[in-house]
């Protein structure tokens, strides 16, 4: 349903959220969908406004450590899922782990982003091992984990070894929604039940969704944002879907940059502290995706430090970028990006604004 508001009503919108932190249904669901250019720059100025205001200029940067393609779960969307015989596996040794750690201390990181697919290789001594050691070499380092759903023990166990964040894409706030783009064995409830459990035990945590994804309907969105609203992480990663040619979805549209970036900005004014990454898949799908993040209130960049023979292997979706480049590579090409939109990145951990890390 087309929304016929002017320009100046979707600008007073665009300022009652940045004054109240907040908004009806109807006003966040006109800016989401607003196709008025004017009114979409205003948004996007506020939402810099108001990440200037916690965070001046400063980017955060996340190494990420791509570490193990090898999962056990489905997800239809996704190309590293079980099914896809069509991929070439790969894992890193814990000493692959750690030269990738070095190599990135070396150039300034300070955190670090272990990800992976649900890969039960990695049970909690090997995860408890690679994280103690990441913390005894460098113990001024955050290490988050981004390895998917496991029992409160395991989170505990690893929260212990020393890991301080977690990230964990809620996927979908729709449970309907959620439930078409996994199989049967995948739940809503356990996916809720994993970050109540993360932030039961003390992690700093991400949740966040992909933008545009198959079937997914405005009012999913809005529910995607309440969800962030009422479960208030510390970091919120979004980013358009991108098909991947070996899943059912291969002929879909991606999402595009534009919902995304009004996303990133309708979920900075919502949540004015939170850590809000421009991701690769918004690169992807607009060569200046990421400077267009930076532009609308995101204030994260993660740079790839995985080993670059293993790169192209870890792909989620289709023309990923960034698969070619020494870490060194990449994250020269991202602070010049990222001071050519007019900001500077920083190598502090870069803590959320308000919450004390009480496992250091
Ligand atoms: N296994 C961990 C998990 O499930 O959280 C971490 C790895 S998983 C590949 C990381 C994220 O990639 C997912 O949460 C999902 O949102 C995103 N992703 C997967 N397939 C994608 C696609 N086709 N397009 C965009 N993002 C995708
Ligand atoms: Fe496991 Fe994508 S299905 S990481």
């Amino acid at each position: 349903m087309p929304d016929e508001r002017t320009t100046a009503e979707l600008k007073a919108l665009v300022d009652q959220l940045t004054e109240r932190g907040n908004l009806d249904d109807d006003g966040i669901l006109a800016l989401m969908l607003s196709e008025d250019p004017d009114a979409n720059d205003y948004l996007a100025a506020k939402a810099r406004e108001v990440r200037e205001k916690y965070y001046g200029k400063d980017v955060y940067i996340r190494g990420l450590i791509e570490f193990t393609n090898y999962c056990r779960n489905n997800c239809y969307y996704c190309g590293i899922r079980r099914d896809n015989k069509n991929i070439e596996r790969y894992r890193l040794s814990e000493e692959q782990i750690l030269s990738c750690t070095d190599s990135g201390y070396e150039l300034g990181f300070r955190t670090f982003v272990l990800q992976g697919g649900e890969d039960p290789y990695y049970n909690d001594d090997r995860m408890v091992s690679i994280v103690k050691s990441i913390k005894e070499k460098h113990p001024d380092c955050a290490i988050t984990l981004s390895i998917g759903e496991r029992s409160f023990d395991s989170y505990e166990r690893l929260y212990k070894a020393g890991a301080d964040r977690y990230l964990l894409r809620h996927e979908t706030a729709d449970k309907a929604h959620y439930e078409s783009l996994h199989p049967e064995e995948m739940s809503y409830d356990n996916r809720i039940r994993c970050l109540l459990d993360l932030r039961r035990i003390g992690y700093q945590i991400g949740c966040g969704m992909m933008v545009g994804s198959p079937g997914q309907k405005p009012e999913h969105l809005l529910k995607d944002l309440r969800f962030i609203q009422m479960f208030t992480p510390e970091m919120v990663g979004i980013g358009p879907f991108v098909p991947h040619h070996d899943t059912r979805y291969a002929d879909c549209e991606p999402g595009t940059a534009e919902l995304t970036v009004r996303l990133l900005s309708l979920i900075r004014l919502l949540n004015p502290m939170v850590l809000l990454p421009a991701t690769t898949a918004l690169g992807t799908v607009d060569a200046f995706g990421r400077e267009k993040g930076l532009a609308a209130g995101a204030n994260v960049v993660m740079p790839n430090l995985s080993p670059t023979d293993v790169r192209d292997k870890y792909l989620l979706y289709d023309n990923k970028i960034c698969t070619g480049d020494e870490a060194a590579e990449c994250v020269r090409c991202l602070s010049l990006r990222v001071s050519k939109a007019g900001y500077q990145i920083v190598t502090s951990r870069g803590d959320h604004f308000t919450r004390q890390n009480t496992n250091q």
